[in-house]
């Protein structure tokens, strides 16, 4: 690794309970209407809509809501989000959710900037920023609230990707309360998202000396918390900890991208609906044994408390629950697809083949 790099992370990160209200003044300097994206239930359930509606208010903002994101949004949605409230005059966006309703966000706040693109004309352009953005997450596994990636679904090419523009949020807001919650699946599936972002970020061609810092640090916050995923219970402290260790996450990869779990996982979660997090798992047991440089992986799993990959592969399949089947056939075409889509495999420090891909694929089915 050379000491050669740019670090660059526009996003104002105020962590803690309660941090909306009693930080909200920041939000006044973004605008007079906010246009809350959200999804259908979740922030009404967790509080944090009441938390953003009392915050915009105390700074006598306008808003409308769009609560319509799901999941995985699509194309269609974000140009659906936009529409309905292109003359609203919307000054930024808060996206409040999952990882779903921030990416949404960004995506949305790239038409509102860039008036006349369409959403699948922009998806196929470069460059093009959006309007300020507004991260309120309510998991703790994306990081998107410190990344500038919008990952959307595209029907026409069967598949999840990047909108493709530079979309980092102004501001952050990061309050533990909306977790607690949550039921433990969802926290599960969400905090192994944040695993692969550090493990992938940190065994990247990308990552760097600022990178691995913060890599570190993440993968060591996770690894005290090993013991109670096996339990299947967070503690508020634990909660606290998962969230650093996914906005930590989300850090790396803000500068060295994802690797090739996320490459290959993408697919599972759109063909066989396996969450992202869970999709991205899979992919690891094939995944680390490509990695050749074996001091970085061992310091790697010294920082999380495994002996081995071994042992870190027995403790992923102990805890991570989905079922997997792929077909001869769907492998082929998976690993076809990946090979036409080279981009996505050149942040492994490796080359990787054919033999490779669909090994990864082949490893990922559990029955
Ligand atoms: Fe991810």
């Amino acid at each position: 690794m050379e000491n050669d790099f740019q670090f660059y992370l526009p996003t104002r990160l105020i962590q803690g309970p309660n941090c909306l209200i009693k930080h909200s003044h920041y939000l006044k300097r973004l605008g007079k209407k906010a246009l809350i994206v959200t999804g259908v239930n979740s922030s009404k359930l967790n509080g944090s809509l009441d938390d953003v509606i009392t915050a915009l208010e105390k700074e006598n903002i306008r808003y409308k809501i769009f609560d319509g994101i799901d999941d995985n949004p699509t194309i269609e949605l974000i140009q659906q989000a936009f529409n309905e409230n292109e003359r609203e005059g919307i000054s930024f966006i808060v996206g409040l959710g999952k990882g779903s309703p921030i990416d949404a966000a960004k995506a949305i706040g790239v038409l509102f900037r860039h008036r006349g693109i369409s959403a699948r004309e922009a998806f196929n352009m470069k460059n093009l920023r959006s309007i300020p953005i507004v991260a309120v997450p309510t998991t703790a596994g994306t990081g998107s609230e410190v990344t500038p990636y919008s990952i959307v679904t595209d029907h026409q090419l069967r598949t999840k990707k990047d909108f493709g523009q530079e979309s980092f949020p102004k501001l952050a807001y990061l309050d533990p309360r909306y977790i607690y919650t949550a039921d433990f699946n969802s926290i599960l599936h969400n905090a192994f998202d944040a695993f692969s972002h550090l493990v992938e970020g940190y065994l990247n061609v990308n990552a760097n000396l600022m990178t691995d810092i913060i890599a570190e640090k993440g993968l060591a916050l996770f690894g005290e918390l090993k013991e109670a995923f096996i339990r299947k219970s967070l503690s508020p402290d634990q909660i606290d900890q998962l969230l650093m260790a996914s906005t930590m996450g989300g850090m790396v990869i803000s500068q060295t991208g994802t690797s090739l779990p996320h490459a290959l996982g993408y697919v599972l979660t759109y063909e066989k609906k396996i969450p992202h997090g869970f999709a991205t798992a899979a992919i690891f047991k094939g995944y680390l044994g490509l990695y050749s440089d074996e001091a970085k992986l061992s310091r790697m799993l010294s920082i999380l408390g495994f002996a081995s990959t071994a042992e870190l592969m027995a403790y992923i399949d102990r805890i991570v629950d989905y079922r997997l089947d792929l077909t001869e056939d769907e492998i082929r075409v998976y690993t076809r697809n990946m090979l036409n889509n080279q981009g996505k495999l050149t942040n492994h420090p490796d080359r990787v083949s054919r033999n490779q891909i669909a090994d990864m694929y082949q490893k990922a089915v559990k029955k």
